[in-house]
């Protein structure tokens, strides 16, 4: 039922993909320029007292460039990088086991970090603050509080949902950073670079054509244009051009706002099913057959950003825009 660009679970062949066109540098990675900035001083003078660096918090949407902005950070460190996903962290041992296996100035990288638990949350207070580890031994009277001290180092919590980490938690990050949907110019240079690796020849409005539908957001460009490179290598051509761009787009029923079928499917769910709105997430969520979460992370924030669809106190709500939008799919001639 989820779209296959954005499936939680990535399968083998997407990862390797993912793995091969990650950003190593900061150089080599494109736009959010003000975060760019403000990591790069702060990894200059870290570096330059020797010091690890301050605890980062990366929040935003799926497919931004969390994950690789953490290797950058440790790229650019020439340090060590664990990486557990939030949830995975459970017991206070595990919790231990990892942060004592640190070397000085590592990288502990925490994915979904909203879904800690709160004993995990409780241990990783002091550790953050002053790198020490207070460990309860024994019960009832006998018991004893040992302290461990640990390594120096930094973690990286990525989020898709800063409001979901709670306070105590969120104001032990030194620097906390929000990335936003990418502009279409810098999703075409994200086009180019990945085709240059990809050795794919692609023309300059293509890329554009590929970067417009993108929906803001690196990995799905990277996703649209491996099957444009798919369709090139069968028609035998050697430079993608719009039309090869086109064809991908239409198998992949990606319409000209860059929805694919299950964000045209929710939308037609709230206009058809609940006449327009308002209807609740978690209505909304079992009429589609899919998670709120996932609905709300990873279908709604560009739903939203193109005024389709809004979210009020009693409700999520198709706009005027959005309606329109249905019926110009509705009207053309593809198979949507
Ligand atoms: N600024 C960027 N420049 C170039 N490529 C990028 C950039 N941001 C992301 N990408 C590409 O998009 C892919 C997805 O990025 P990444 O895995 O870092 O996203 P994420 O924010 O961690 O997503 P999730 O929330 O799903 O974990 C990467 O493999 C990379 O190729
Ligand atoms: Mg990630």
């Amino acid at each position: 039922m989820s779209s296959q660009f954005l499936a939680p679970v990535l399968g083998d062949a997407e990862e390797e993909l993912e793995r091969s066109l990650r950003p190593r540098s900061l150089d080599d990675f494109v736009g959010q320029e003000r975060v760019k900035e403000q990591l790069q001083i702060a990894l200059t003078a870290a570096k330059a007292r020797g010091e690890a660096l301050d605890h980062v918090l990366l929040a935003g949407p799926p497919g931004l460039g969390k994950t690789s902005l953490a290797q950058i950070v440790r790229n650019e460190l020439g340090v060590g990088i664990r990486q557990v996903a939030g949830p995975a962290l459970e017991r206070k041992g595990d919790i231990a086991a990892i942060l004592t296996s640190l070397d000085p100035r590592d990288v502990l990288f925490v994915d979904e970090i909203h879904r800690l638990n709160r004993a995990a949350e409780e241990i990783l207070y002091p550790a953050l603050e002053d790198f020490r580890l207070d460990i309860i031994v024994g019960q009832g009277p006998a018991a004893r509080t040992l302290t461990l001290d640990l390594p120096p180092f930094t973690l990286i919590g990525a989020t898709t949902r800063t409001g979901l980490l709670t306070t105590p938690l969120r104001d032990r990050f030194g620097l906390t950073f929000r990335l936003d949907h990418y502009a279409p110019v810098e999703l075409a240079k994200i086009v180019r670079r990945s085709a240059g690796i990809l050795n794919v020849e692609i023309a300059e409005d293509a890329a554009e054509l590929v970067a417009g539908r993108s929906r803001g957001t690196p990995r799905i460009a990277n996703r649209i244009l491996r099957r444009v490179r798919d369709v090139a290598e069968v028609r035998h051509e050697g430079i993608v051009t719009t039309a090869i761009a086109e064809e991908a787009l239409a198998l992949l029923e990606v319409d000209a706002a860059g929805l694919e079928r299950f964000d045209r499917e929710l939308l037609r769910c709230v206009v058809h099913k609940f006449t327009g709105g308002p209807v609740g997430l978690s209505t909304l969520a079992v009429a589609l057959g899919e998670e709120p979460e996932t609905i709300e992370d990873v279908y709604e924030p560009y739903l939203l950003q193109l005024g389709f669809l809004q979210r009020t106190p009693r409700g999520r709500i198709v706009t005027q825009l959005g309606r329109a939008h249905l019926g110009e799919v509705d009207d053309s001639e593809t198979l949507f």
